[in-house]
């Protein structure tokens, strides 16, 4: 009996060891202390910093996005001392872990004192198929000091071929609402000239749908925008707080046949994830009426602590990417599968905590940005010590032995000596006393455990 157990425990281990070596591929591409911007000489730092119009410490990246060279990060103005609220870095540049930020588009593009700023608060940013880059603004500063709203929230859209603002739309107020907080885009690009922008409403819950064709915009109400009120609870290295945050994570799947994608969201205090059909946002007298309410469908909760941030879906895999910051992790669902059947690609008490965006980039490179944010609102960061980093590493190897992965499947050798060895074992149960069985059943072991090593290092 006990040879029984230990065959049955080896075709455990092999599936097992599989599993050990499969998870937390991503690996630690940048890293800073403090944030730090290209100034056009020492000089003009040292005067940004002794004027305060450069305060490190107030400085945290929050939102990433990735095309060809150049790394944009978004640097939303929560307290005073931003002097730049988006910059990127050069992917070419391999000469530091660290990198200092170029303002993007310009250094004046961040200018407060002009009387219209370009750009005041943005947190996310999307760089679409087309070469073009959709800037969400906030137009919101200083919400953790003396807030001060510049306008309506807008979105900026710039060619990144040679970085000229194509596009400026600010959300109409009659699409917004005192408590509005703009902070989550989308963009459907399957279609250059007839692409759509879905902004996430986080403070008072709703989409707000754009069409780059028609230069205008609609509002989408539904309830499924709404926080859970009972899954308001945050607990992130040992600080605890509540959040009330609606709609917040967004991901368009590719789009299908008909040309309209499937929209993936979740409000950011709530554990539970919804779709929609692009078809019906994007149909303006529909979407504002009262009967969609039915084409909204829920697909399932994640489980207790399972709130979820920022979400990315790869079009290669059709897998969905999250954070998980109550979990320091990075979750992932294969969206063919039931929504029961997700996993973790990484967890990690040091690297990952806040988890703050995630991204694909063009080549299928998984991106993760972590803040320490809730050390930064509810206590504070040390400038001794790496608060933010840059995750990446291939969609391939991140999902490698997850369920997210397509399993690979079994060398035709390996799949036959498993069924003798199942047949074996069976046939060795039936008996009550086999001691020349054990022997060949050792054997078979042994081979099994051989060809499982040479399997797992192919
Ligand atoms: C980065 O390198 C690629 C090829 O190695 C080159 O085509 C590109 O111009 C470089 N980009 C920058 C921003 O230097
Ligand atoms: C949320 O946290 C508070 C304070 O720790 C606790 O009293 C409460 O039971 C928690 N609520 C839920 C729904 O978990
Ligand atoms: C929009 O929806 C309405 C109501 O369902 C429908 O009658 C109309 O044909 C749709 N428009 C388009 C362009 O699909
Ligand atoms: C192993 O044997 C059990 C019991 O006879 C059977 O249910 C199972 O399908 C077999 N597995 C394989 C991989 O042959």
């Amino acid at each position: 009996m006990l040879s029984i157990c230990a065959a049955r425990a080896a075709l455990l281990l092999c599936v097992g060891v599989g599993v050990a070596l499969g998870k937390d591929n991503l690996r630690v591409a940048y890293e800073w202390r403090e944030m730090d911007f290209k100034y056009e000489s020492d000089d003009a730092r040292w005067t940004a910093i002794e004027s305060g119009a450069f305060k490190p410490a107030n400085v945290i990246p929050f939102g990433i996005e990735l095309h060809r060279q150049r790394l944009f990060v978004t640097l939303p103005r929560w307290r005073h001392g931003v002097p730049a609220t988006l910059g990127y870095l050069d992917l070419n540049d391999t000469s530091s872990k660290m990198p200092v930020l170029q303002p993007y588009p310009s250094w004046v593009a961040h200018n407060l004192a002009e009387t219209e700023p370009e750009l005041v608060s943005p947190f996310r940013v999307r760089a679409d198929r087309c070469g073009r880059l959709w800037v969400l603004d906030s137009r919101i500063a200083g919400v953790l000091e003396q807030t001060k709203i510049y306008g309506s929230a807008q979105l900026l859209v710039y060619d990144l071929h040679n970085d000229d603002l194509l596009r400026r739309y600010a959300i109409p107020a009659s699409q917004s609402k005192t408590s509005s907080f703009f902070a989550n885009l989308a963009v459907e690009d399957a279609d250059c000239e007839h692409s759509y922008a879905y902004v996430a409403d986080l403070g008072a819950p709703g989409l707000v749908v754009y069409s780059w064709h028609e230069q205008t915009s609609w509002r989408v109400s539904h309830h499924f925008f709404h926080p859970d009120p009972v899954a308001g609870n945050f607990s992130i290295n040992d600080i605890e707080f509540q959040w009330d945050d609606g709609l917040y994570g967004l991901a368009l799947s590719k789009p299908a046949a008909d040309g309209f994608a499937t929209l993936y969201f979740h409000p950011l205090s709530s554990t539970m994830e919804f779709s929609v059909n692009t078809a019906v946002l994007r149909n303006q007298s529909l979407a504002s009426s009262s009967d969609i309410y039915r084409e909204f469908k829920v697909l399932g909760s994640r489980g207790n602590d399972m709130q979820a941030g920022a979400q990315f879906l790869d079009t290669d895999s059709d897998v969905l990417f999250y954070s998980l910051p109550n979990q320091n992790s990075i979750g992932c669902w294969r969206t063919q599968l039931d929504y029961k059947l997700q996993d973790r690609v990484q967890m990690s008490d040091t690297e990952l905590i806040f988890p703050s965006d995630v991204k694909i980039d063009a080549a299928h490179n998984l991106w993760v940005l972590s803040n320490q944010l809730q050390s930064f609102i509810y206590d504070e960061l040390y400038p001794g010590s790496i608060n933010f980093r840059i995750l990446k590493g291939s969609v391939a190897s991140a999902i490698e032995q997850t369920m997210c992965n397509v399993p690979k499947p079994l060398p035709k050798f390996i799949d036959t000596l498993h069924k003798t060895l199942n047949n074996t074992l069976d046939k060795v149960t039936q008996l009550t006393q086999a001691p020349s069985s054990a022997s060949s059943l050792a054997l078979s072991l042994a081979a099994l455990s051989l060809s499982c090593l040479v399997w797992l290092q192919a």
